[in-house]
């Protein structure tokens, strides 16, 4: 008998549960779908009425939630009654590195997925599918299940029934959306056909049948961290590149067109950086780390771990070579870095090289003045855990909201990208030449200042793993 799913319930109106949702809601308009979420403030935003204020900026994603939202898709704090009636449970909450105990700095944290593995136990009916969303250690869905089969066996009076599915969120931030309306692969892993087919039913409503891959659960959990391990094993292959280059005088975009060539190799994510950051890259990396520790596979962990240090060093390396540049020090010098996010077209900052790479200016003296088009600024005092300070008391090691980027040029001695924001792509170096303090730097780490727009201007040029082009005055 088919099991057909007319009401899901989401626990977690994170980056993944939001969007996710938002387009299951959107293609399956039969299916009602209620994303619940412990955090009021988070589901009120969801829920305002100003699209613009939405919790989570991802294009495309306002117009969904427009058309979906009262429709067939609902944000509540609910969660007692939404997965009572829910036939299909996702849980898509957070799951951050452990910071205390066995595992502290490596393992993630399940209270999180346990918490909502005994809500569900608890408030369910019937025969519900639960799927994992959130990027799980491996066998995680071993340990949802014991929580759940645990009252199944219990409370034969409620015919409380459970099967347990994987089904991994592959969706990259800023391009959330048509991720998910066309993704590359959709991953189900499971036991129970039924079950995999009632998921995978829901899918075919709009990504063909032959990426809708099945496997077994553990599979499933792994091949996610892998693809999140590759692909920021890739980026930090990249960067070291991008040193020699700085180096030797190579050009590491020369060298990514001629290798991204290669079929097997690949032309994308080659960009050299300041680091990858966001929320699963390293995270990801630290479970697989930790797995292969305990599991007695040490040469594979310290294999794994090379790729996060090899990012943390080029984070530092960046910010050390900013202070040489700058003879040396940078105390009360004023330095205006754009972009705080971690990548481009997202708000989000988790992980952000910005953060390390500001935290190491602020440590020698700098002032810094920091724009980003998406980033608000309460947000970024909580990430260098250090409080905006007033424009008018700035002193040494202090930092201010440069809500214009105009204010930050005036009298800086250099200005560093580091979100690949478009708008930093079309600045006139020619004009901001003239704002700025002499000798002036620009310190580009996302290499997308092009040679001819420092033309005219009296600007240095650093760019990341740019041998032969750096312009010196
Ligand atoms: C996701 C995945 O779920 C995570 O495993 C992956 O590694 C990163 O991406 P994300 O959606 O980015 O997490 O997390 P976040 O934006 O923090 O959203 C999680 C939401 O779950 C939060 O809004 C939080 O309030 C909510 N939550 C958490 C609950 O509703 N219940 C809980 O018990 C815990
Ligand atoms: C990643 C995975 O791509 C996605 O499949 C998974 O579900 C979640 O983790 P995300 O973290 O949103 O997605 O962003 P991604 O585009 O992968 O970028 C991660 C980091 O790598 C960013 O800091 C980005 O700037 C950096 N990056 C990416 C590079 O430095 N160079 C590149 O060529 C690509």
């Amino acid at each position: 008998m088919k099991f057909k799913i007319k009401s899901i319930c989401c626990i977690g109106a994170g980056y993944v549960g939001g969007p996710t949702m938002s387009v299951i809601a959107d293609r399956c308009p039969d299916i009602k779908v209620n994303v619940v979420d412990i955090n009021l403030e988070r589901i009120n935003a969801w829920n305002s009425k100003n699209l613009e204020d939405l919790p989570i900026y991802e294009p495309g994603l306002k117009e969904i939630v427009s058309r979906c939202r009262g429709r067939n898709l609902y944000f509540s704090t609910d969660l007692e009654n939404n997965i009572k009636n829910a036939d299909m449970i996702f849980i898509s909450v957070n799951t951050p590195t452990k910071t205390k105990g066995v595992g502290a700095g490596m393992a993630s944290d399940l209270k999180w997925v346990e918490a909502s593995a005994r809500q569900v136990a608890t408030y369910s009916s019937n025969h519900t599918i639960v799927v994992e969303k959130s990027t799980l250690p491996v066998r995680t869905a071993e340990v949802i299940k014991k929580i759940l089969f645990s009252v199944e066996s219990n409370s034969k009076a409620d015919r409380k029934s459970f099967e347990v599915l994987s089904n991994p969120e592959f969706l990259a931030e800023g391009t959330a959306i048509n991720d998910l309306e066309k993704p590359d692969r959709v991953l189900i892993g499971g036991e129970s056909k039924e079950a995999m087919d009632a998921l995978t039913r829901i899918y075919l409503n709009w990504v063909p049948k032959n990426k809708i891959l099945h496997t077994n659960i553990w599979s499933s959990e792994l091949a996610k961290l892998t693809a999140n391990a590759f692909l920021a094993q890739r980026i930090s292959s990249i960067n070291s590149i991008a040193a020699i280059c700085e180096a030797t005088g190579a050009e590491v975009k020369e060298v990514s067109r001629a290798i991204g060539t290669d079929n097997r190799i690949g032309s994308k994510f080659l960009n050299s950086g300041p680091g990858f950051g966001g929320s699963c890259f390293k995270k990801d990396i630290l479970n697989l780390v930790y797995l292969s520790k305990y599991f007695g596979l040490e040469e594979v962990s310290v294999f794994w771990e090379s790729v996060v240090k090899l990012n943390n060093w080029h984070q530092h390396r960046i910010s050390k070579l900013i202070v040489t540049s700058l003879f040396g020090t940078v105390t009360g010098k004023k330095i205006c870095i754009l972009g705080f996010a971690f990548k481009a077209d997202t708000n989000d900052t988790r992980e952000s090289s910005a953060i390390n790479i500001c935290k190491d200016l602020l440590d020698e003296g700098a002032i810094l003045f920091i724009n980003d088009p998406k980033v608000n600024s309460d947000q970024i005092a909580k990430d260098l855990g250090l409080l905006e300070t007033d424009i008018l008391n700035l002193d040494e090691g202090n930092w201010y909201f440069a809500e214009n980027m105009d204010i930050g040029f005036d009298n800086a001695d250099a200005v560093v990208i580091l979100t690949e924001w478009d708008e930093y792509s079309k600045i006139n170096w020619k004009e901001v030449s003239k704002k700025m303090r002499k000798p002036g730097w620009v310190f580009d780490s996302r290499s997308i200042i092009s040679d001819k727009s420092l033309n005219g201007s009296e600007l240095n040029l650093w760019r990341i793993g740019g041998g032969s082009k750096i312009k010196n005055y």
